[in-house]
Parts: structure tokens; C-alpha cells; sequence
């Protein structure tokens, strides 16, 4: 017998306060046709003053335990993925576990970008499958609005603030690509892209947080080939072909690039779970916010091929193929 990470359960929380395109349309030079054209986006959430990081990813963190019929304080590991952290250190992970009360959990962040949330999954799906956890929970959170320089109408568009979380239990099969559980994981990164996207700031070199910059037509063509490349690994790996993908739940950055990737893979678009005219681009937290979404309205079904993907400073790149 095989041991697979079984995804027992997702929730998601997004803070209350909604911020239109128009509405940004009033501080920077720039219109809602242009953002809706050039990226699909519509509307963002934005953290409330003195709403944290943390804050979000406990509220997302509850709801998937509840989901899933877990107690916090059963968990042998929590993995955070965010570059918005509460604070420089301790790890963020840290307070969401002091806050479920899960005190037997290991506790730790994951620094991937965009690609977070995927990176964080496939570190806790080792834990899983080297024995050393039985149940895990996997956050994307984030407070981008932190980071964003709102004078940049380049940037200050694109992104949004929220948190999903999964929780991961071991299970065992035959370890065919049809038994529950996550098929495989695949991280690529690339340092050497480091300033077509980046924060400018950090403990260690300005003593500041920064803020974010970014070379975006760059990025983009990037995205659009290392997205495709990386799904197809993930697919190769496990013997399947584009077809027998149920849902491809992506990072959610921008529409044309969600667009591109499906047509370099063959994927009609009813596939492709989207959340990014709602949510923008919210980094480590768009994989989860979305899955979140498409679990709680049926989408996503126990039996389906889910296949995640993300892309994001570092770069770094990911997949990961799941069978619900
Ligand atoms: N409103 C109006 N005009 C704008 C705005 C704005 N908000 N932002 C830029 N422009 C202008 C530019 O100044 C430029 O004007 P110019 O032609 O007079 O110089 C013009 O619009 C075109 O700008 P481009 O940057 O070439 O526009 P493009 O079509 O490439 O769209 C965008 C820009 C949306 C950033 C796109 O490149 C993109 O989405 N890239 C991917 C970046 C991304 O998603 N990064 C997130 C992290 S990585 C990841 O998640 C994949």
C-alpha cells in the first residue's frame, strides 16, 4: 500500500471591504475598460487598518478544519504560504497556531510568492508521506494591498488581499493516478528573472518591507510558457493526458494569461476554475481561495483529476496533479 495526502476539506476567507476598478480610477490614471481589457479584473478585497495577515489565514484555516471534520488540535503540521507576513519573524504559522489552539503542530511559513501555496502543499504532502505527519494544514494567505505602491498604477491594479487553507490527511492505496490523494508535485525556480518581479525592500538590505515592482509584459511571457511546460510535467508524470483533467484550479494573475496557458494545453476554458475578476491576483492565496470556491459550489467532485498550478517571484513555478 501507497500513503497519499488526501485533501479532506477547503475553506476560504476574504476581508469584507470590495474595491472597484472605478473607485481606483479616482487616485491613479487609469480606467475600469483598461484593467477589465488588459486583465479580467473587476473588483479586489482589501484587508480592513489593522487587519492581518494572520487574520485572514485563521478565519480560512477554521473553515477548511470545519470542512474537513478535523480539530485543530489533532494537527501534526501547519505550512503557511505568504509574502506578507505579520511580522518579520516569528513565522505567521506561528500565531495561526496559537490561535486554533493546534499545540502538537509543527508551525512554519513558506516564502514562494505566487507560487506559495503550491510549494507549501508539496512540503506537507512529504511530511505526509514520509510518515512524520498524519494530518496537515495548508494556508495561502496574504495582504498584497501592504505591499503595493498605490501611486503605481502598474501594479497597484493587479492584486488583492485574502486567504484559502486545505487540510491534508493520510491515507493509503494502490497508488494508481485513480486513488484518492495528491499524484505528484513539481517546483521549478529560476533566480536569475529576480528583477522582473520583486519588492523592493527587506530586513536585510534597506531595513524597510518594500514594495512590490514589476516588469509585467516580462512577466507575462514567462508565465504563459513555464505554466504550460510545468502542466504538462505533472501530466507526463503520472501517465495522463489533457483530456482526462477534470478542473485546472491555476494561480489567478490575469485572464489572458489563464486564457493562453489553456489554449497551449488543449483545455477548453469550462475547465478552468477562475476567481481573478473578483478576487485579482492574491498571490499564495488565489490557488486556495479558488479551490475553496469550487469545492463549496460542486464543481469539484470526490473522484476528479485536479490539477493546480502557480507562478511568481523568483521566479518560481509549480503543479501539482490531485485526485479528489
Ligand atoms: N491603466 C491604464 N494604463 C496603464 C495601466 C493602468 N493601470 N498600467 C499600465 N498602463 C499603460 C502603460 O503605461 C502603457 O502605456 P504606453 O503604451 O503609453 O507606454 C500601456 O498601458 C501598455 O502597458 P503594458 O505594460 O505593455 O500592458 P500589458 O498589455 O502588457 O498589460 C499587465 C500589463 C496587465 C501588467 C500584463 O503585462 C500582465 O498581466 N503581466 C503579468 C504580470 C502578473 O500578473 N504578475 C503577477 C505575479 S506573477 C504571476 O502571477 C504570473
Amino acid at each position: 500500500m501507497v500513503i497519499r495526502s488526501i485533501v479532506a476539506g477547503c475553506g476560504a476567507y476574504l476581508p469584507q471591504r470590495v474595491v472597484t476598478n472605478d473607485e481606483l480610477a479616482k487616485h491613479v490614471d487609469t480606467s475600469d475598460a483598461w484593467i477589465v481589457e488588459r486583465t479580467g479584473i473587476r473588483q479586489r478585497h482589501i484587508a480592513a487598518e489593522g487587519e492581518k495577515t494572520s487574520d485572514l489565514a485563521i478565519a480560512a484555516a477554521q473553515r477548511a478544519l470545519k470542512a474537513a471534520g478535523e480539530k485543530a488540535s489533532q494537527l501534526d503540521l501547519i505550512v503557511l504560504a505568504t509574502c506578507s507576513p505579520d511580522e518579520t519573524f516569528p513565522a505567521t504559522a506561528a500565531r495561526v497556531q496559537a490561535a486554533l489552539g493546534a499545540n502538537k503542530a509543527a508551525a512554519f511559513d513558506v516564502g514562494a510568492v505566487c507560487s506559495g501555496f503550491v510549494y507549501a502543499l508539496a512540503t506537507a504532502n512529504n511530511f505526509i508521506r514520509m510518515g512524520q505527519a498524519q494530518s496537515a494544514l495548508v494556508i495561502g494567505a496574504e495582504t498584497m494591498s501592504r505591499l503595493l505602491d498605490w501611486n503605481d498604477r502598474s501594479t497597484c491594479v493587479l492584486f488583492g488581499d485574502g486567504a484559502g487553507a486545505v487540510v491534508l490527511r493520510a491515507g493509503s492505496g494502490r497508488g494508481t493516478t485513480k486513488d484518492r490523494g495528491i499524484l505528484s508535485t513539481h517546483l521549478h525556480s529560476d533566480g536569475r528573472q529576480h528583477d522582473l518581479l520583486f519588492a523592493d525592500g527587506g530586513p536585510s538590505s534597506t531595513g524597510t518591507v518594500g514594495k512590490l515592482r514589476m516588469r509585467g509584459p516580462d512577466v507575462f511571457r514567462h508565465a504563459v510558457v513555464n505554466l504550460a511546460s510545468v502542466l504538462n510535467e505533472a501530466l507526463k508524470a503520472n501517465g495522463l493526458k489533457t483530456k482526462d483533467i477534470d478542473w485546472l484550479v491555476p494561480h489567478q494573475a490575469n485572464k489572458r494569461i489563464l486564457e493562453a496557458t489553456a489554449k497551449k494545453l488543449g483545455l477548453p476554458l469550462e475547465k478552468v476554475v477562475m476567481t481573478v475578476e473578483r478576487h485579482a491576483n492574491t498571490s499564495a492565496a488565489s490557488v486556495p481561495l479558488a479551490l475553496a470556491e469550487a469545492c463549496e459550489d460542486g464543481r469539484i467532485k470526490e473522484g476528479d483529476l485536479v490539477v493546480l498550478e502557480a507562478m511568481g517571484a523568483g521566479f518560481t513555478w509549480a503543479a501539482s496533479a490531485v485526485r479528489w
